[in-house]
């Protein structure tokens, strides 16, 4: 028997068997407003959506996740305590949708940590199930890394030790206990984790209530308004209402300032195509490694699973009352709307600037010393099951032993008619080459993600430092890697 079951799926069951039509978000998002013959109709569907006020877009205001708080912190280092454990957000107005978070509130909290400082995190495991926390994106040695296999008990605790010994980047903490993290994700276990440096600091950009974390991620609901969630292992799970920190598509109230938003996807399965309401620009300053060369100018922005994305947006350009949506244009109708800026009076004095020269250099990197070709497929023989290079996930087997410091190239080879978003743990990478095109000047930066299209082959150059020992690579839909998109290396001196 499985010892894990989310709260939501044990408590929403008897009304979820009483209502087979499903998902409450669905009956009452979807439809809307359809066109037809190149004329507007408005469907029922979408009067009952303006009725069933709780999936309204623009409804509430952004919440933001607090930021942990230290509980000591010595020479070099702040510790931090985590307990793991169930909680009830706030998330439709009217209702609790129990969730599993770090300190029981979905997202989890922020962790703000600087270069150069380290962290160490005590997570507790309050849950009933094994978890374990991974930090995405980050230099991290092997032990600490929230290997798959690495798993925390119910009721123990494990000190997490971040070195933060890396350029001032937009990371992530989430569980990462093997086989389950499309539930134990789509159920809260995730939480920002910002990273600054110096040469940040330089740049004159936003800070703190003008640098926001923005966390997209799509649900669906119950009418008891839990989670609710339906496992698609081809596919990856779709929901139909767009959440950003936990509200559902919500308006935030901007000053006539620069902002720095960060996005995150940390949807299941879902890649987004942002845009800003009229097409006005909006400034890249980085990627998930940190900051790119230059600073480019974008209208459109593409943020697949795990992705990050970092933009400046100037809200001078608008007048006061000005409300500017941002919209997803690779979504169904009801995940169209991500949220919107409502333009304030007001602001002060601009202290933040958008860089125009060169914000930083990035590294030159070692020859790479072989060659790979990973290929991204389903096998149906056995149950439906992803596969790398036709290998499913083994903790048993290394699948490759790259020497410390070296790199190599590796292709991802999509045949598949699925987005697949590689992630490489521990370590960061280089884009090379996309087989459908020019690599945009916006992923010319350090990544730890890369969405490969189908069809397309995109060759990326890993750089394998600063730890020796075991990671994994995966594909970060959820539940591609759940089942059984992963494989493992081992990094040798
Ligand atoms: Cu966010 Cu193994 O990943
Ligand atoms: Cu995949």
């Amino acid at each position: 028997m499985d010892p894990f079951r989310p709260p939501a799926d044990a408590w929403s069951r008897r009304d979820f068997m009483r209502n087979s039509m499903g998902s409450f978000a669905l009956l009452c998002t979807i439809g809307g407003t359809e066109t037809l013959g190149g004329k507007k109709i408005v469907t029922s569907a979408s009067r009952r959506a303006k009725a069933a006020s709780p999936f309204a877009p623009f409804q509430r205001d952004l919440p933001l996740m607090p930021v942990l708080s230290p509980v000591r912190s010595e020479r070099g280092v702040d510790v931090y305590d985590v307990d793991i454990r169930e909680g009830l957000a706030d998330i439709l107005p009217g209702f609790q949708t129990p969730i599993y978070g770090y300190e029981g509130i979905y997202p989890g909290p922020t962790i703000r940590a600087r270069k150069g400082r380290a962290a160490i995190v005590r997570q507790s495991n309050r849950l009933s199930f094994d978890t374990n926390v991974h930090l995405h994106g980050g230099y991290v040695p092997a032990a600490h890394d929230g290997h798959p296999m690495d798993v925390i008990k119910p009721g123990a605790k494990f000190d997490y030790s971040y070195p933060n010994d890396q350029d001032a980047a937009f990371l992530w903490y989430h569980d990462h206990a093997h086989g389950r993290t499309a539930k134990t994700l789509y159920y809260g276990l995730l939480g920002a984790y910002v990273l600054h440096d110096e040469r940040e600091q330089e740049l004159d950009l936003p800070r703190d209530e003008y640098d926001v974390p923005l966390i997209l991620a799509d649900h669906a609901f119950n009418r008891d308004g839990s989670f609710r969630y339906a496992e698609n292992v081809d596919l990856g799970f779709r929901g139909d209402t767009i959440l950003v920190n936990g509200a559902v598509a919500p308006r935030m109230r901007v000053e006539r300032r620069i902002y720095r938003l960060r996005f995150l996807n940390a949807s299941n399965a879902r890649s987004y195509d942002l845009r800003l309401g009229n097409g006005r620009a909006m400034v890249q300053i980085a990627s998930d490694g940190g900051l790119l060369e230059r600073a480019i100018t974008r209208t459109s922005v593409p943020l697949h699973p795990a992705e990050r994305i970092e933009l400046l947006v100037d809200f001078r350009q608008f007048r006061p009352g000005s409300e500017i949506v941002l919209h997803n244009d690779a979504g169904e109708p009801s995940t169209k709307a991500v949220m919107r800026f409502d333009v304030v009076r007001g602001g002060g004095v601009e202290e933040a600037r958008i860089p125009r020269g060169r914000m930083r250099t990035l590294e030159r990197l070692p020859e790479p010393n072989a060659s790979r070709r990973w290929d991204l497929t389903l096998a149906t023989a056995s149950g439906v099951q992803w596969q790398i290079a036709g290998r499913g996930f083994d903790p048993t087997r290394i699948d490759v032993r790259p020497r410390l410091g070296s790199t190599e190239l590796w292709q991802w080879h999509n045949p598949s008619n699925r987005v697949h978003p590689m992630h490489l743990h521990g370590m960061l990478f280089r884009i090379v080459e996309r087989s459908t095109g020019v690599v945009h000047p916006g992923e010319r930066g350090w990544k730890d993600t890369i969405g490969v299209q189908p069809g397309e082959t995109v060759t990326v150059q890993p750089w394998f430092t600063p730890y020796r020992g075991k990671y994994v690579f995966h594909c970060h839909a959820l539940e591609h890697g759940d089942k059984a998109m992963m494989l493992q290396l081992e990094v040798v001196a």
